[in-house]
């Protein structure tokens, strides 16, 4: 295996969207960040320098760090954050992994403008699973506020109601033809007739699942999340904040320009419409505007679920852990906290909103988990986080009681023991509001062996689990009012993270830890900490 290294320096840029101009935090100027590219199996060392003027982390989604959790990144999970003027040098450890990934801040809101994509090529000599594709496309999804992102998160984290709602989403760091001033930037994809293109799509959007179409275009997706998927030819795509998806686009239709647009899936966010155009190469006359395709209306769940409950492995079948040793059942809610007596909070019912996993409401600690834990330090998290909901009630009928609504606070793990096969079933609850929940996994990928609408069913759901060949993911949308099973192996010593990759959510307190001990033997335990790793 080869090692590869890349410098990221955090530092502001100014950037001009939507008719004006305002620094934004970034890796090396950019924006999207840098992409890195590896080949399976490879290592990377990547030095951050934090040339800002805020704590930052950078986080390497869908990276397994198998043995090494130290890069992980979270904050206060597996590290403290990097402060201005300082570095630290963080390790890109694949396993398995194939495809795309991408990395991105995991402090605060930085993520919004601090994020890039990982392309993991097959080993040299091999070969993709599919015919080579004649050219490979970046399609990174964001979103753009006018306003100062961390201005954003300060005022909703202080009134305890909903942040502002972006004011575009992007393509490539570009909101496209059909918001103001945006029109000469637009991303534009010159293909040739006849030619497949491999698109790596990455939703680093902050708050929203995405409907993506190219008109009158099918494409085929051929992976999500770092691994292969069965081919699944499709009009479009549903993909969460965190996950990316690898689709071949084929030139085939009349020369043209044609648009790929993107918009959010769920109500509670704008309605505006982010777009590409696709150019064929030649001597023709394009249509003007571009052809525009059908994007499924953004409260279609059924459009979202059926795209999501397509994907297959691509494997026949696959390593789907079939005997279990433990079970999980976390309930996904949205809930009330008080206000404080000297304040007016924004939220229903004059309080602040809060999230919750199992009615726990993360708190962050001072001090990360992992740091705490290998060198056995007191009161920094506690152990007991509950394998199942404290009261269990219909989850996902239309009124709950409003005795339900407050969750408690605390930073608890679940320990996991090594090499445990992990059964974990999200149900989402109709608390405040039923929504869906991208749930995301650090350092491991899952299978999704089960989904459904309304209350998962004990007796007859598991019954029904794919164990063949379902798709290896590390984001999976919970649908609203409904529930997923996953099952992983608990393979990978350390603490990581689990945790909804809606950013609002997170910052309610939507996450928790698992903490998986060292096995017995060499190879089976958690390599030391490095040196450098920031201090809190
Ligand atoms: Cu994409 Cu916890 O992260
Ligand atoms: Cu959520």
């Amino acid at each position: 295996a080869m090692m590869h290294r890349y410098t990221f320096i955090i530092k502001e840029a100014p950037y001009t969207r939507l008719c004006s101009t305002k620094n934004i935090l970034t890796v090396n100027g950019l924006f999207p960040g840098p992409t890195v590219h590896i080949r399976e199996g490879d290592t990377t060392i990547i030095r951050v320098h934090n040339k800002g003027t805020q704590n930052i982390t950078i986080h390497w989604h869908g990276v397994k760090q198998p043995m090494y959790p130290w890069s992980d990144g979270p904050a206060y999970i597996t590290q403290c954050p990097i402060m201005p003027g300082k570095s630290f040098s963080q390790k890109i450890r694949l396993s398995d992994e194939i495809g795309t990934m991408w990395w991105h801040a995991h402090s605060d809101w930085s993520r919004a403008t601090v994020h890039g994509a990982i392309r993991v090529y097959p080993k040299r000599g091999d070969t993709y699973p599919f015919p080579r594709p004649y050219a490979e496309v970046p399609i990174t999804f964001g979103e753009w506020w006018k306003s100062d992102v961390q201005a954003v998160l300060t005022e909703f984290k202080s009134n305890g109601g909903f942040p502002n709602n972006s004011d575009a989403f992007l393509i490539n760091g570009q909101p496209g033809d059909l918001y103001p001033c945006s029109k000469p930037d637009t991303f534009k994809l010159a293909v040739e007739y006849g030619k497949t293109y491999m698109l790596r799509m990455v939703n680093a959007a902050m708050n929203s699942i995405l409907f993506v179409s190219i008109a009158n275009h099918k494409i085929t997706v051929v992976g999500s999340d770092g691994s292969y998927t069965r081919p699944l030819k499709t009009d479009y795509v549903a993909i969460s904040p965190g996950q990316t998806i690898d689709c071949l686009l084929e030139a085939d239709q009349k020369p043209g320009h044609y648009y790929m647009a993107a918009k959010a899936y769920d109500s509670t966010t704008d309605n505006t419409t982010t777009t590409a155009i696709i150019e064929y190469i030649g001597n023709y006359t394009p249509s003007s505007p571009p052809v525009f395709p059908n994007l499924p209306m953004s409260n279609d769940t059924k459009a979202s679920t059926n795209f999501t409950w397509s994907l297959r492995s691509l494997a026949r079948k696959v390593d789907v852990p079939t005997h279990v040793d433990t079970k999980l059942y976390f309930t996904l809610s949205v809930n009330l906290r008080p206000c404080e007596a000297n304040n007016t909070c924004a939220g229903p019912r004059g309080q602040r909103l809060a999230t919750s996993i199992n009615n726990i409401s993360f708190v962050s600690p001072q001090f990360d988990i992992l740091h705490a834990y290998y060198y056995s330090l007191r009161g920094v998290f506690r152990k007991n986080f509950p394998r199942f909901p404290p009261f269990v009630f219909n989850f996902t009928a239309d009124s709950l009681p409003a005795t339900l609504l407050n969750p408690t606070r605390d930073t608890r793990v679940r320990v996991l023991e090594y090499n445990n096969s992990v059964e974990l079933v999200f149900q989402g609850t109709n608390l405040v509001a039923g929504i869906d929940h991208p749930m995301h996994l650090h350092g491991h990928s899952f299978y999704v062996v089960g989904a459904g609408i309304g209350n998962h069913d004990k007796e007859k759901d598991p019954l029904k689990y794919n164990l063949v060949d379902p798709p290896l993911m590390n984001t999976i949308a919970v649908p609203k009012n409904g529930w997923t099973a996953i099952r992983f192996k608990a393979n990978n010593p350390g603490v990581w993270l689990l945790h909804c990759h809606l950013e609002r959510h997170l910052t309610w307190g939507m996450d928790m830890a698992f903490l998986t001990k060292n096995g017995k033997l060499p190879g089976q335990q958690m390599l030391p900490p490095p040196p450098d790793a920031p201090p809190c």
